[in-house]
């Protein structure tokens, strides 16, 4: 880049770099985004399509999931890049809708570009979208269901409509029920609200059988075999130690050496080694524990030991497990022998390694109101494992929403007319450019029951003109039945979605469409002959060039 100052261009890059800037810019970044939102697109609702993604290895992966299709793509367009952010936030305030979120901040953007076009200036556009999210915000709220948590209608409902979209669809009805089992077991009640971290929940995966056999096990299960063949297998009612400290000798951290001179001296080395592995193992036998669970390593002697006295041991669990662990169980976490005290023991009703497909793993189960329990998912191939771990997440946030903010709203279209509806109304009272902007975002939200109304392979322009029209009459709940195909009201079709999963959408894509509208002027690096990968560092600048492609 260079100017003239006097004759003499004055440069202040590097060569290599690029820079555009105004509307080129704008455009570039636009139309990045916009692919993006079109990608996701065909993957929206229950009649959306699924994506089979292939990473770098070869590995395939079949979801119809937002984020993990944005996450599965290797984008490297910086704009496009804010969109997997989008995707990303979403799913980690909310859990679900992250499809949508991305749809929405993908119409935002070009609506913005037709006002960029007539010459609205990209400030006065992010000005009224602020306004309007604000309004949108509010309508939400105004128009949301309360709901009475001990029933459990709503939050089966609201889980069954997060895994309609998905490729386990079929055994929504189960996999919701015990997505509200397994969030109220661990949901705590703080100040007249529950809270409920959806890390309490383990999900442990394992291919065979069908999505049938998932189950809830109150307690853990862990994907690790008992240490040593002759302890026992099974242990009925056992008090338990939970240790985070190795059952080893220690060893010196330099290289020792000591002279052994005699057979004798030799001998009474060995012995003093056992002794200090025996030490430990009367310690753990003193508090009369039947299961020990070391996150670990342990000695070959002490396993023998402690099969010897019938004591049931797993080694190297994973860090997060023993804290589950500890949840489940009411048992704390050890370091050190020495201080094992009778409140640390924790208890179970069960524990026993079983075969599960053709691997052994310990159950740690029938835990008395345990506050971190497992589901176990089954299912016939891997693939289908994996997409049923992430559609149950999916149901696991949606519960979560709702137990923490006791609100819904009905689906298949109608938050967003009814928002959208209002949104024009507010655009009249609004002067100028600004009212423009306000209507571009309403007409944004239209996006949603198209797509779905698309996606069904219904015809878009019929629908909309009749949503439009059933809510202008002020049916607040008619939306589009994607499977009936018919448009109705979605509480009478069940079709349940969290507030605050609503909420979030409307934030999370105003905050990105508004991000990208800010940017003028990309200068971007020239390329690196070999680019590092840097470690959190700017989201790509490498690589971009004016109306750079996508993938
Ligand atoms: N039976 C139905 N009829 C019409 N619309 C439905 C029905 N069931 C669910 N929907 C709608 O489908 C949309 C959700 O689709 P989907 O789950 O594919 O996307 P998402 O939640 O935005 O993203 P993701 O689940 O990938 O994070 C919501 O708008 C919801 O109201
Ligand atoms: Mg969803």
């Amino acid at each position: 880049m260079s100017a003239q100052t006097g004759g003499i261009p004055v440069l202040i890059l590097k060569e290599g770099s690029s820079r555009s800037r105004g509307k080129e810019a704008q455009h570039s970044n636009i139309m990045a985004a916009k692919v993006v939102a079109e990608t996701v697109k065909s993957a929206l609702g229950p009649k959306g399509m699924d994506k089979m993604l292939v990473d770098s290895f070869g590995d395939v992966t079949i979801t119809s999931d937002g984020r993990t299709i944005l996450d599965e793509m290797d984008i490297q367009h910086p704009a496009a890049k804010m969109m997997v952010e989008v995707a990303k936030t979403q799913d980690n305030e909310a859990g679900d809708g992250t499809t949508t979120a991305v749809i929405i901040s993908g119409a935002l953007l070009d609506k913005a570009e037709e006002l960029i076009n007539k010459n609205v200036h990209a400030t006065i556009i992010i000005d009224g979208y602020k306004k309007a999210s604000d309004r949108a915000l509010k309508t939400l709220e105004k128009i949301a269901i309360s709901v009475d948590l001990s029933l459990q209608g709503y939050l089966k409902k609201a889980a069954i409509t997060a895994m309609a979209s998905k490729l386990v669809a079929e055994h929504r009805g189960y996999l919701a029920d015990l997505a509200v089992k397994a969030i109220l077991q661990v949901a705590e009640k703080e100040a007249g609200k529950y809270k409920a971290d959806v890390d309490d929940i383990k999900v442990e995966k394992k291919p065979g059988e069908s999505v049938r056999e998932t189950k809830l096990i109150n307690g853990i299960v862990l994907d690790k075999e008992v240490v040593h063949s002759g302890m026992p297998k099974r242990v009925e009612n056992p008090k338990i130690a939970l240790l985070d400290s190795a059952l080893e000798i220690e060893k010196t951290e330099f290289d020792a050496k000591i002279n052994i001179e005699s057979p004798e001296q030799m001998d009474a080395f060995l012995k003093q080694e056992e002794t200090m592995l025996r030490e430990m193992v009367d310690k753990i036998t003193a508090t009369g524990v039947k299961v020990l669970l070391c996150q670990k390593g342990i000695d070959d002697m002490v396993q023998h030991f402690l099969s010897r006295k019938g004591i049931l041991v797993v080694r190297r669990i994973k860090k997060s497990d023993m804290e589950k662990l500890s949840k489940a169980t009411g048992g704390k976490i050890i370091t050190n022998l020495d201080d094992i005290n009778p409140a640390d023991i924790g208890y179970a009703s069960l524990v026993e390694e079983r075969k599960i497909g053709n691997d052994k793993m310990t159950f740690v189960e029938g835990c008395k109101n345990p506050r971190a329990v497992t589901i176990l998912i089954r299912g016939g191939t891997e693939r289908i494992v994996d997409e049923a771990e992430r559609s149950l997440h999916d149901a696991l946030c949606v519960v979560r929403d709702i137990v923490e903010e006791p609100k819904v709203l009905a689906g298949g279209g109608a938050p967003e007319l009814e928002v959208s509806r209002a949104l024009k109304k507010y655009a009249g009272t609004l002067p100028g450019r600004e009212q423009l902007a306000v209507e571009c975002f309403a007409e944004a939200l239209e996006t949603i029951p198209l797509t779905l109304t698309e996606n069904a392979g219904l015809d878009p322009i019929d629908i909309l003109s009749e949503l439009r029209a059933r809510h202008e009459k002020g049916e607040t709940w008619t939306g589009i039945e994607v499977h009936s195909g018919k448009v109705q009201d979605m509480t009478q079709a069940g079709v349940f979605e969290p507030l605050a999963v609503k909420k979030q959408i409307i934030k999370s894509a105003t905050e990105a469409a508004s991000m990208i509208l800010k940017i003028d002027d990309v200068i971007a690096a020239g390329k690196m002959k070999t680019p590092p990968t840097p470690p959190g560092g700017p989201p790509g600048m490498g690589g971009m060039g004016p109306g750079a492609g996508v993938y």
